[in-house]
């Protein structure tokens, strides 16, 4: 048994499944490059036969990404396999994931499938993908509420197929601790050749227990690999979160004895990355990432920092990649100096037109706010204006008027592919008043599930106001994203971008449908 613990990212596989967080593919490209600088073992990049967009990012990951395992889901059929390897075969290093449920509730109701016939098209599915790639992870779907016999021939027939880590998840978050870490410990015990593969856990966070399970599959189950996500996104109450998991295993390396190969201080530029992407705000008590987790707020904390920072820090704030808000680049900054914040950062854009414009949007930013921080220059490349997509939808103009007990008026410009169009509204407020202008012309019909404002940089009202705007229509949700000093703006932005997403009307199969 090895003393590394692999950690194998699924933030654009199984994070983006959670509703709202679905991301173009020049996102997930920005994640992707950023995730290899967190040096995670494994990027589950998505699911290449879900749709064309998911097998494109897939593929575009797959020829950038030198360092990390590329990897793709595919359901237990040929077709979907091929797929996936069709989508990864230019990687320095890939791996199909390829995965069936095994639970007799799954099977029965939504297979309807025999246990018998499970295990054949398991079997069959792993010999197909083995003679595509060398590694091979096979996934238990429902693992956790699976029959322990049947799952433990079902893994041994599957480890003698040639799969090389055999993945048991808790896709319901149903598991305790010590019961999940019991039965993968007792799973391999029933498994004859369990020692030819790397054991896996997957766990979902519903009963809020996501971290807590994995580590606990890893401590007493002999797991050595986590399935995580950044932020812990993911559906419903999402994933594992791989900043927990890593820093619990690095902390504790007293209790765990393991090694990790994470670039700890990439850990907040990864969350702020997802953060701002997929507009999923992080709470501000959140571990190791939330803007609380190092904060000492009562007078006895702080005296006891000053005094030794240990006596109330476990981990420095610095080893996760949080450095004091610092002014980075100012209105007299030269392209020249941008370009390298950019490389400094990891922004990697994709041409000198692209730079130009990022340089361009910066100097405006710079006009209206005298101090430009790190998080606001992730936000400006985030812009639909600065990155090589062009989308339906973008900002051209918004005058807004709004006085003490008058009705507020919005008018906005806007463009929809070609054409231009200008739109004028009243609304509760001025935000209400700039999206019912744009509402009146695009006539989405979308329900507005969620509106939400942040500051990109907190401790001033200076910072750049970044708006989330969650839609429901046709049954897609989707999350738009906008920042601006403005908040209107922001909002007007945000709203545009997730029209944008509605617009991209790209249809995707259900990983676990
Ligand atoms: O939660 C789950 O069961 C999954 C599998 C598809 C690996 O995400
Ligand atoms: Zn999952």
């Amino acid at each position: 048994m090895t003393d590394k613990l692999i950690i194998f990212d699924t933030t654009l596989r199984d994070g983006e499944q959670s509703p709202g967080a679905s991301m173009t593919r020049d996102e997930k490209l920005r994640i992707a490059r950023q995730l290899e600088r967190l040096k995670v073992d494994v990027i589950e990049a998505g699911f290449a036969a879900s749709s064309n967009g998911d097998f494109e990012a897939i593929k575009s990951i797959a020829d950038v990404i030198k360092d990390s395992t590329v990897c793709s889901l595919a359901r237990a059929n040929d077709r979907d396999i091929s797929r996936a390897a069709e989508a990864l075969k230019g990687a320095n290093s890939w791996r199909i994931h390829t995965f069936i449920a095994t639970s007799a509730l799954h099977m029965e109701k939504k297979l309807r499938m025999s246990p018998e016939q499970v295990l054949e098209q398991a079997k069959q599915s792993v010999r197909f993908a083995r003679n595509l790639t060398s590694d091979v992870e096979f996934s238990a779907e429902d693992g956790y509420r699976s029959d322990l016999d049947f799952l433990a021939r079902v893994c041994e027939a599957v480890i003698n197929e040639g799969a090389t880590t055999i993945n048991i998840p808790d896709t319901v978050g149903y598991a305790i601790p010590e019961l999940y870490g019991n039965f993968i410990r007792d799973l391999r015990q029933k498994v004859p050749n369990a020692d030819k593969a790397i054991w896996s856990v997957h766990c979902h966070n519903d009963l809020g227990m996501a971290v807590a399970n994995s580590l606990a599959g890893v401590k007493i189950g002999g797991a050595r690999q986590v399935e995580c996500t950044i932020n812990g996104l993911g559906e419903r109450a999402g994933n594992c979160a791989l900043e927990e998991v890593v820093m619990a295993v690095k902390t504790r390396r007293d209790y765990f004895g393991l090694e990790v190969g994470i670039e700890t201080q990439q850990i907040m530029p990864a969350s702020r990355l997802v953060s701002q992407t997929t507009g999923f705000v992080v709470q501000p008590n959140k571990a190791v990432v939330g803007a609380n987790a190092f904060a000492h707020a009562s007078g006895i904390h702080q005296d006891g920092v000053l005094k030794a920072r240990d006596t109330y820090e476990i981990m420095r704030a610095e080893d996760v990649g949080w450095a004091a808000n610092k002014i980075v680049l100012g209105k007299l900054s030269g392209r020249n100096a941008f370009k390298q914040r950019l490389q400094e950062l990891g922004i990697d854009l994709d041409s000198e037109t692209e730079i130009n414009a990022a340089f361009a949007k910066f100097k405006e930013l710079a006009d209206r706010k005298s101090e430009i921080f790190d998080e606001d220059i992730i936000a400006l490349v985030g812009d639909e204006s600065v990155t090589s997509e062009q989308e339906h939808y973008r900002l051209i103009a918004l005058a807004q008027r709004s006085e003490m007990g008058e009705r507020p008026h919005a008018s906005v410009v806007f463009a929809a592919g070609t054409a231009e169009h200008r739109s004028e509204a009243e609304g509760n407020g001025p935000v209400d008043a700039s999206l019912k202008a744009i509402e009146a012309v695009v006539k989405s019909g979308a329900e507005i599930l969620l509106y939400s404002v942040n500051a990109i940089t907190s401790g001033s009202t200076e910072s750049q106001g970044e708006v989330t705007v969650r839609l429901q229509h046709g049954g897609r949700v989707v999350n738009g994203v906008g920042a601006d000093p403005d908040i209107v703006v922001a909002s007007a932005k945000a709203y545009l971008a997730a029209l944008n997403k509605l617009h991209s009307k790209a249809e995707r199969v259900a990983a676990q449908g």
